[in-house]
């Protein structure tokens, strides 16, 4: 298994294996991997010849500091899980350094106001430091195809933006959510769930599932409120945000259009810890 901390040393094997004309695939995580990341490594692998997969926790995308202390970091074990998945993929772990060199801060993009809707409301500057990040990464690992999960649904919408107004040569893919087998969307965060809040959290799916059922017939203002309720009632998790969207604007939807693609997104608390979700409605 290979492990690079420095960008030069990664970009000099990139470069050789470029020469030999070989596909690169880019999977970018921070870390703490689970079923979900292997499962975008999985799909970098199958379409790729050679797969980069960095591991760094992007100081800048964290609006919440403390957050960004509790952020499991997981290496050794990390590793373990990709050399299971594949020998040959190689992992770029840097040091806040080797990406920031001294200037720990993100640039100011514009997203033609993807940045402003859900995520972008309840956590200032995320996307900022999400776009920094990850155009650094693609500067680095200048891959031919980059794997993102539709967990992050407006992380996908907004990478795919980033790399359109930059002008960024790489082909954005998006891939499905992995879930856990009672429906819980599989995160990072999952770990330091407390057992009743555990076992509280596939409510959320759950709950989405019934919104989209319900979408078929009522209005977006009714499933909302309906939506609304069933958190108000639960013992254990408390709903940030419930709100359809458009799958492409993600502005929320006021009246239904048959033309257009619409998706459900939620963000909930449970105890300290925040959830989030998404489902395709139609
Ligand atoms: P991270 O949360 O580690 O996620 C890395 C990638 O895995 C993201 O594209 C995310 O959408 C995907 N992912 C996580 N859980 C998933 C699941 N259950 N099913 C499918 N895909 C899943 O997202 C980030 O890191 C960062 O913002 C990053 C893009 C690396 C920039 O720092």
């Amino acid at each position: 298994m290979k492990i690079f901390t420095e960008r030069t040393q990664i970009q000099n094997v990139i470069r050789q294996n470029k020469t030999r004309n070989l596909s690169i695939g880019f999977v970018p995580t921070m870390g703490a991997l689970h079923d979900g990341h292997l499962f975008l490594v999985k799909e970098a692998l199958k379409e790729n010849q050679v797969v980069v997969v960095s591991i760094f926790v992007n100081p800048t995308q964290f609006d919440n500091k403390d957050d960004l202390k509790k952020y499991p970091r997981t290496l050794d074990n990390d590793v373990e899980l990709l050399e299971s998945v594949s020998k040959d993929i190689l992992i770029y772990a840097p040091t806040v350094a080797d990406i920031y060199n001294g200037q720990t801060v993100s640039e100011a993009f514009d997203f033609d106001g993807l940045e402003f809707e859900m995520e972008g409301r309840f956590r200032s500057g995320h996307f900022d430091g999400v776009g920094t990040v990850v155009k650094r990464l693609l500067e680095i690992v200048t891959p031919d195809n980059a794997y993102f999960g539709k967990k992050d649904y407006q992380q996908l919408m907004i990478i795919k933006k980033l790399v359109e107004k930059q002008q960024i040569p790489v082909n954005i893919v998006g891939c499905d959510i992995y879930r856990e087998v009672n429906g819980l969307a599989m995160s990072s965060r999952n770990v330091r769930l407390k057992r009743e809040y555990r076992e509280a959290a596939p409510f959320i799916f759950k709950t989405l599932q019934t919104a989209k059922n319900k979408f078929g017939t009522k209005s977006a203002n009714k499933v909302t409120e309906w939506v609304e309720n069933e958190f108000a009632k639960h013992k254990f998790l408390k709903l940030e945000y419930f709100i359809i969207a458009d799958a492409v604007t993600l502005k929320s939807v006021k009246r239904k259009n048959k033309n257009k693609k619409y998706r459900a997104f939620v963000a909930v608390y449970a105890d300290d810890i925040r959830l989030i979700d998404n489902i395709a409605l139609n």
